[in-house]
């Protein structure tokens, strides 16, 4: 039997996204040393969607909490509740926390509201950590406040959501998670000797933005690995990756520049794209934070402990990546479509060999290039780039096609990928139409082509393992 507390916060990936632009807020939180980032040079924010319809003070303070703290992301833009939670002993829906008294949070008291947050214990049950309150067990007394008056002034959704949670027996006794939580809540702990700058981003990365829910490893009990923390984790069918900054396996070649941006944007030029989960938080709360919270949050996360982990990272070769074909958006469609369509009649009698002789390696990379241009090049373009115009994702350089690991990009390949802020159609899975060849063959020529590794050789066992273990 698996453990009753293996509930693992690996978020569904279909949330909706609707935003509704408001009033621009300014922050109010006071940075008091100096800030190392040209601020003027940064990439300009959306202005702050949801300021509390009251638009009182404390309650748009709480507006901003709650963006810092991606409520959204897992209770909706409306907070109606009823998204699906996937979690190892089943999904885990999250509820409503509109102020309506019959399907929300409309009698809790601010003290109620303190205690789901900080222990997972709401006024009649316990609630499952799918809710990261082992992270949100750090939240100051001030925030909560906020948090708490913003929410009385939320739209009330008067019912219930659409899906609830229903775990068989004994999954379903709640209690349970008491014990869970003594030996999984705090979830993190505070350093020592941290700037002023670097405290305000431990508390956004560790409390609010729980960002180690997905990047860290989780022990037996499925609660965070401390030891491991913010060095990478499966996620369904992604992987979160390293995030600390060792220069191998994580983000220390990053500047922190590059991570402000990374999570003002969700992508960074030839290095990183959010098009999974981290879309989400991008989506939902990192794209809405103040330069200063950003910044706050980038040099915390050059100083976590650098953890080095057998996922290696293959450093960009600028020299080996394509050059773009066009810059501009007008990129010659007529020319591509021929190209796709000659590319289509190659695959069609191409058999892909794994022989390793040399004329069979040769005729390999000819077909792993048809088979590209038939089924990837329509949105990534024939040279990797993409259509910009398009918001189809540039795949050149990206550190998901650099690992020495091809798991993530053989799980993309085979599952597909729509990130939350991306309004182009979303990229299909290919685990159906092609073979396990056929992708093994794609995800090399990606690997080498666009990644600029010298070499990959990615195998149809590889592929057959993957799709095995993410299904
Ligand atoms: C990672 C997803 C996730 C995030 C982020 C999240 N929640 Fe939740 N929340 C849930 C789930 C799932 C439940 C239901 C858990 C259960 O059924 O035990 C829940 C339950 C709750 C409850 C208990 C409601 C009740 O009485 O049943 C409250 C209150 C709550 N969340 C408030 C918040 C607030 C406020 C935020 C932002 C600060 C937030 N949540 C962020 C997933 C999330
Ligand atoms: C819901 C799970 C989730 C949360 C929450 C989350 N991430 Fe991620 N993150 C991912 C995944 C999965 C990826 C891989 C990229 C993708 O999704 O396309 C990623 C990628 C990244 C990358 C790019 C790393 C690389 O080598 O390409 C950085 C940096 C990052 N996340 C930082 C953060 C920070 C900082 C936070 C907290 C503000 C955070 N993430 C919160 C899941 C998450
Ligand atoms: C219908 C258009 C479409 C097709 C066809 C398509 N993709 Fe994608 N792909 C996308 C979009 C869109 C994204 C970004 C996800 C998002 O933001 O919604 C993406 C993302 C990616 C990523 C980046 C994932 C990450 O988060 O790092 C890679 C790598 C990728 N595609 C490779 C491929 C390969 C290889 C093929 C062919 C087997 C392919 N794509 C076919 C649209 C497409």
């Amino acid at each position: 039997m698996k453990p009753l507390s293996a509930v693992m916060p690996a978020r569904s990936f279909s949330l909706a996204l609707t935003l509704t632009l408001g009033l621009s807020a300014t922050s109010t939180i006071a940075m008091a040393d100096t800030v190392s980032l040209p601020i003027n040079t940064l990439p300009s924010r959306i202005s702050l969607p949801n300021v509390s319809p009251a638009n009182s003070a404390l309650a748009n303070r709480g507006a901003y909490v709650a963006r810092t703290a991606d409520c959204m992301a897992c209770h909706r833009e409306d907070y109606s509740g009823g998204v699906p939670i996937e979690t190892p002993i089943g999904n885990i829906y999250s509820t409503n926390i509109t102020p309506s008294t019959r399907y929300g949070i409309g009698s809790y008291t601010e003290a109620n509201f303190k205690k789901a947050l900080r222990k997972g214990r709401a006024p009649n049950h316990q609630i499952y950590p799918a809710m990261p309150y082992p992270s949100y067990h750090g939240m100051t007394d001030e925030d909560i406040s906020a948090l708490f008056a913003y929410f009385q002034t939320v739209p009330i959704v008067d019912k219930p959501p659409e899906k609830t949670t229903r775990l068989p027996f004994p999954l379903n006794i709640r209690s349970l998670m008491l014990a869970w939580n003594v030996i999984n809540v705090p979830s993190t702990e505070n350093r020592s000797g941290l700037t002023q700058t670097q405290q305000r981003g431990e508390y956004l990365v560790n409390n609010l933005e729980h960002c180690g829910t997905c990047h860290t490893p989780r022990n037996l009990t499925q609660g965070l690995d401390k030891d491991r923390y913010l060095s990478g984790a499966p996620l369904g069918k992604w992987f979160a990756p390293n995030i600390t900054p060792d220069n191998d396996t994580g983000i220390g070649l990053w500047s922190e520049m590059d991570i402000v941006t990374y999570l003002r944007t969700g992508m960074l030029d030839k290095r990183a794209y959010a098009g999974g989960p981290m879309a989400e938080a991008v989506a939902h709360s990192t794209r809405y934070l103040t330069d200063e919270d950003l910044i706050a949050m980038a040099s915390f996360l050059k100083v976590v402990p650098a953890i080095k982990t057998d996922d290696y990272l293959i450093p960009v070769n600028v020299a080996r990546l394509p050059q773009p074909v066009s810059n501009s958006i007008t990129y010659n469609l007529l020319e591509q479509k021929d190209y796709l369509a000659k590319a289509k009649a190659n695959t069609s009698h191409v058999t892909i060999s794994q022989n390793s002789s040399k004329n069979s390696r040769m005729e390999n990379s000819n077909s792993s290039k048809s088979l590209y241009l038939a089924h990837c090049a329509s949105c990534h373009g024939v040279d990797g780039y993409a259509q910009p115009d398009a918001r189809y994702a540039s795949i050149v350089g990206l550190s998901s096609i650099r690992r020495a690991k091809p798991d993530a990009l053989i799980g993309v390949i085979a599952f597909g990928a729509k990130g939350a802020f991306n309004t182009a159609p979303k990229m299909p899975g290919f685990s159906k139409d092609l073979s396990h060849a056929q992708i093994a063959s794609i995800t090399n020529y990606v690997r080498v082509t666009f990644g600029g590794l010298p070499s990959s050789n990615v195998s149809a066992a590889d592929v057959t393992r993957v799709i095995k273990e993410k299904s």
